[in-house]
């Protein structure tokens, strides 16, 4: 099926700029969601931690750049991956990821953090996380979404979190997720879920 998102003819997203260089477009991209990033910092985006609130954090980052910001994909998605031997991740089905979202995100909430230690909140925030970018919910911008979205939870939670770390390794982490959720539908499980424990207890330090 063509990739209704695409520009014709191009492996490049329709966008609200009208651009239609990709290297153009993730510069412009990287602008806008630094600042939109940096306002919900300061301003966290209100909400309950269930569906609705998690889409409305997309629909505020990526707001300048895609017309479908905060709405689900309607198409499969499938991103080969270097660590993966050029396997995918395999992610939600489109008809699947309102109900996987709602899923992942009352386990999460319901979980007892404030009775557990340092290592048993990283294990658990790590599950939650993990499990919320493997559905991958949006065309595009899933790893900034889920990070954003697990962080404010965790302050609001009283988890003290060191955002910058994910920021400033956010190629680790992306490729940490990877290997978490290196886990098939056919039964073979390479799944490493050190790597990612690893940052997140490190960015729980205090
Ligand atoms: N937490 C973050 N804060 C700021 N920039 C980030 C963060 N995470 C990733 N980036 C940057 O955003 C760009 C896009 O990253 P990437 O494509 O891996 O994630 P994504 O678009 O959010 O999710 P996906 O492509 O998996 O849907 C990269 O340049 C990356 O360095
Ligand atoms: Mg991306």
């Amino acid at each position: 099926m063509r990739d209704p998102y695409l520009y014709e003819g191009s492996s490049v997203l329709k966008n609200k700029l009208g651009i239609r260089e990709q290297d153009k477009l993730e510069d412009a991209e990287a602008d806008y969601v630094v600042f939109r990033l940096k306002e919900i910092v300061m301003n966290p985006i209100p909400g309950s931690y269930d569906t609705e609130h998690f889409l409305r954090m997309h629909k505020h980052i990526f707001q300048d750049l895609y017309d479908w910001a905060g709405e689900p994909r309607i198409i499969s998605i499938y991103k080969e991956e270097d660590v993966l031997g050029g396997l995918s991740v395999e992610y939600s089905d489109p008809f699947d990821i309102v109900s996987d979202i709602h899923h992942v995100l009352s386990t999460m909430r319901e979980k007892p953090w404030k009775e557990m230690d340092r290592t048993a909140i990283s294990k658990e925030f790590c599950d939650s996380l993990a499990r919320l970018w493997k559905i991958h919910p949006f065309r595009e911008g899933n790893t900034r979404t889920t990070i954003t979205f697990c962080c404010q939870f965790a302050d609001e939670t009283g988890i003290k979190v060191n955002r910058e770390l994910f920021e400033k390794n956010s190629q680790y982490m992306r490729t940490a997720l990877v290997a978490y959720n290196a886990y098939f539908a056919d039964g073979q499980d390479f799944s490493k879920k050190e790597y990612l424990e690893k940052i997140v207890y490190d960015a729980f330090g205090g």
